[in-house]
């Protein structure tokens, strides 16, 4: 079977080659920039969110049996050409619950511990513990806004650090409250009473500003509002105001407003996405200028083992089209 791959990088390609026996062609490039002639015979693409395969892309492919998109969405792939010329669609359903978790309580333990700030004093050889006092998570309340993946794993670390937990969804599931020694609670109830407010939940129309001018000042004075899910869930000014006013202990954030709408995060590693205009947008920010403020740049997806999740489903769904295996992972249209 002639399979190709667009957007992999040399780690990948050498992964793959491992894996996978069969013609197998690599391009960097995203495959509207490959000249068709290399992979007009092609039965199986493997590829990226960047390019919309639609008929065009499709029409040129005249052996194309399958489809298998890096990524978790499927949106950029024209289902319906798909099932007009017989098509099978796979994707990646989920590679990184646990990764974004773990950063999330990196972000809560870089400000609880004020690691960021005593990486500062020390890279400037200053050992003084001045201002350096942090606080445990013991014994603290942790509200989680979004119990569906991520928010699960959210909770199971903090039963480790014997937090206490408040959580809130649209969607509460009572099995969740035995297994995870947690309460669901009402949103402002769960602002009112958490020592740290994590976010969760996708972001929407209705999760616009979740955090807005009206609820943020129910947060406890001195809480931490981390924020790993989408920027737009927090109405950026009314942070800076919190934060400004001593109202706010500090905020941890992966994710900012201005990154706009990203739908998910295979986006960022796509050779297309324009990192460079939002580097621009984010330069002069004005929470980088908060010293109890922690901003990364939208890495809370982005470690080794997630990306090797991504090529191993992607993998496991290749090898199930050469042996003609049921698979989970084939989109169903
Ligand atoms: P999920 O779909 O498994 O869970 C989301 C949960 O939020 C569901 O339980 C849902 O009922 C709940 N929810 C929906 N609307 C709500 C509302 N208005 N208030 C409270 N809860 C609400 O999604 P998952 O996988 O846990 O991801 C959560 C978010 O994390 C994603 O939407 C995405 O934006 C973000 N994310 C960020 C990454 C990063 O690298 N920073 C990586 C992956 C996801």
């Amino acid at each position: 079977m002639k399979i190709a791959f667009f957007e992999v990088k040399d780690w990948e390609k050498e992964y793959i080659k491992k894996r996978i026996k069969g013609k197998l062609l690599f391009f960097q490039e995203p495959i509207d920039e490959i000249p068709f002639n290399l992979i007009k015979d092609v039965e199986v693409i493997s590829i990226f969110i960047g390019v919309e395969i639609n008929s065009k892309i499709l029409s040129k492919l005249k052996k194309i049996k399958a489809i298998v998109t890096r990524s978790t969405g499927y949106d950029h792939i024209n289902l319906r050409e798909c099932k007009k010329r017989k098509i099978k669609v796979y994707n990646v359903p989920d590679y990184g619950q646990n990764t974004v978790a773990e950063h999330t309580f990196a972000l809560i333990l870089s400000l609880s511990r004020k690691i960021n700030r005593a990486y500062e004093k020390t890279t400037r050889g200053n050992f003084s513990l001045d201002e350096l006092k942090g606080f445990d998570l013991k014994g603290k309340t942790i509200g989680i806004i979004g119990m569906g993946s991520i928010g699960k794993h959210v909770a199971r670390i903090a039963n480790g650090f014997e937090m206490k937990i408040l959580a809130y969804d649209i969607h509460s599931n009572m099995e969740f409250e035995k297994k995870f020694h947690l309460k669901y609670s009402g949103m402002n109830n769960l602002l009112k009473n958490s020592d740290i407010v994590t976010l969760h939940c996708p972001y929407n129309k209705k999760t616009h500003h979740l955090i807005n001018a009206k609820n943020i000042n129910l947060m406890k004075k001195d809480a931490l509002l981390i924020n790993t899910a989408r920027g737009g869930l927090i109405d950026t000014k009314e942070l800076v105001k919190a934060l400004g006013s001593k109202k706010l202990g500090g905020a941890g954030l992966d994710v900012l407003e201005e990154e706009g709408l990203i739908k998910e995060e295979a986006e960022l590693l796509s050779t297309n996405f324009p990192k460079e205009k939002i580097e621009s947008l984010l330069e002069n920010h004005i929470l980088l200028t908060f010293n109890n403020v922690i901003i990364t740049p939208h890495m809370a997806f982005y470690s080794e083992e997630a990306l090797k999740r991504i090529l191993d489903t992607t993998i496991e769904n290749i090898d199930s089209i050469i042996k003609n295996k049921p698979c989970d992972s084939l989109v169903k249209f």
